[in-house]
């Protein structure tokens, strides 16, 4: 029997290149190896949405980047998370065995309330807590994401623990899989690439805006003149050059630091690099945006396969703990 892998995004629209590199690479290519499922976390959202207008939209813009990527439904379970209402129970489930303490000390919690001061919501204080639900009731023992997730991949394995140390063996520790891009820096060169912090590059963007995006980029700030012999091993351009434009890389940190090549130069390129690479995910993205019907049956069938897993797990939860 194949191992079981769950991901999972926030429904924040169209992805990038961020949420490309650090994750939905390696979904794409565990597909073959793994039996994975991969879950559009909507509940999640809205712990930092008060506008959910647009939400709709969002999961079926993110659902085509999916698809255009190289998700096969075939081969892996797509599905939105609020379609399988199970994973809201084991949450509740799963709060009653994780000390408050535990959650309040995870980064990713602090900086949210740094962000939205004004929101600072139960639901966001619960976050890791859905997201081990999310991960543990498929019994997932692998888990690709980004560097930004593993204090809650580290909570998800503790929360897991501590219910199997209560209840009996019932789930397995999740591990964490990195890609070799796992933490990509924002156009600023300073946070994290991020839709909330508006410093990100959409991956499905028309080649016209990708340039755009890419000039407006922060390199090596101690670099203010042409002439100025450049740092590569800062620059989060160079870093994208490393798997847009592997070839060249090498010679490209050389020219950089012999001040040969500008920055505006060295951006273009890279930009180039990156239309050159996306151009058959964007020809795919725009063959399966002619089928919104298709998008939806793919998520109703994987909402169904997600389900029938989902419920066996809750029935053995409940039954461990004296519900039923
Ligand atoms: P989210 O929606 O922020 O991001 C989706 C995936 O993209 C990765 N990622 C990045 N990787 C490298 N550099 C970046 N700048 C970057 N930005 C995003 C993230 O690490 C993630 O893998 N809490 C999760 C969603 C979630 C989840 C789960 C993930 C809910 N339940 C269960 C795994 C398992 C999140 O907000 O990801």
């Amino acid at each position: 029997m194949k191992h079981r892998v769950f991901s999972g995004a926030r429904p924040t629209g169209r992805q990038h290149l961020g949420n490309y590199l650090g994750a939905l690479q390696n979904w794409v290519n565990m597909q073959d190896d793994y039996d994975c499922v991969y879950c559009i976390v909507d509940i999640h959202a809205l712990t930092t949405l008060e506008d959910t207008s647009s939400l709709q939209k969002d999961i079926y813009e993110m659902t085509l980047d999916w698809l255009a990527a190289g998700l096969d439904p075939k081969k892996s379970i797509l599905f939105v998370q609020s379609h399988v209402p199970e994973v809201m129970v084991l949450h509740t489930l799963l709060s009653m065995v994780t000390p408050l303490g535990w959650l309040l000390r995870v980064p990713t919690f602090k900086e949210k309330a740094k962000i939205q001061p004004q929101n600072v919501n139960y639901g966001l204080v619960g976050y890791p807590v859905l997201q081990t639900a999310d991960i543990v009731i498929y019994k997932a023992e692998f888990v690709p994401v980004g560097e930004d997730q593993l204090p809650h991949l580290e909570l998800a394995r503790e929360i897991a623990r501590r219910f199997n140390n209560l209840f009996g063996d019932t789930f397995p520790e999740p591990q964490a899989k990195l890609t070799l891009f796992p933490s990509i820096l924002g156009l600023d060169g300073k946070e994290k690439m991020s839709k909330q912090l508006k410093n990100d590059i959409e991956i499905a963007l028309s080649p016209e805006d990708t340039i755009k995006r890419v000039m407006t980029a922060v390199t090596d700030p101690a670099r203010q003149y042409r002439s100025d012999p450049g740092h590569p091993e800062i620059c989060n351009i160079y870093r994208l050059q490393g798997y847009f434009n592997p070839s060249q890389v090498d010679a490209l940190a050389d020219q950089c630091r012999s001040a040969k090549i500008g920055c505006v130069d060295c951006k273009m390129l890279l930009a180039q690099k990156i239309n050159s690479n996306l151009e058959p995910f964007r020809e795919r993205r725009a063959a399966f945006a002619a089928k919104p019907q298709y998008i939806k049956d793919v998520l109703a069938d994987g909402a169904q396969r997600a389900q029938a897993i989902a419920s066996e797990t809750l029935s053995e939860v409940k039954q461990k703990m004296g519900l039923i």
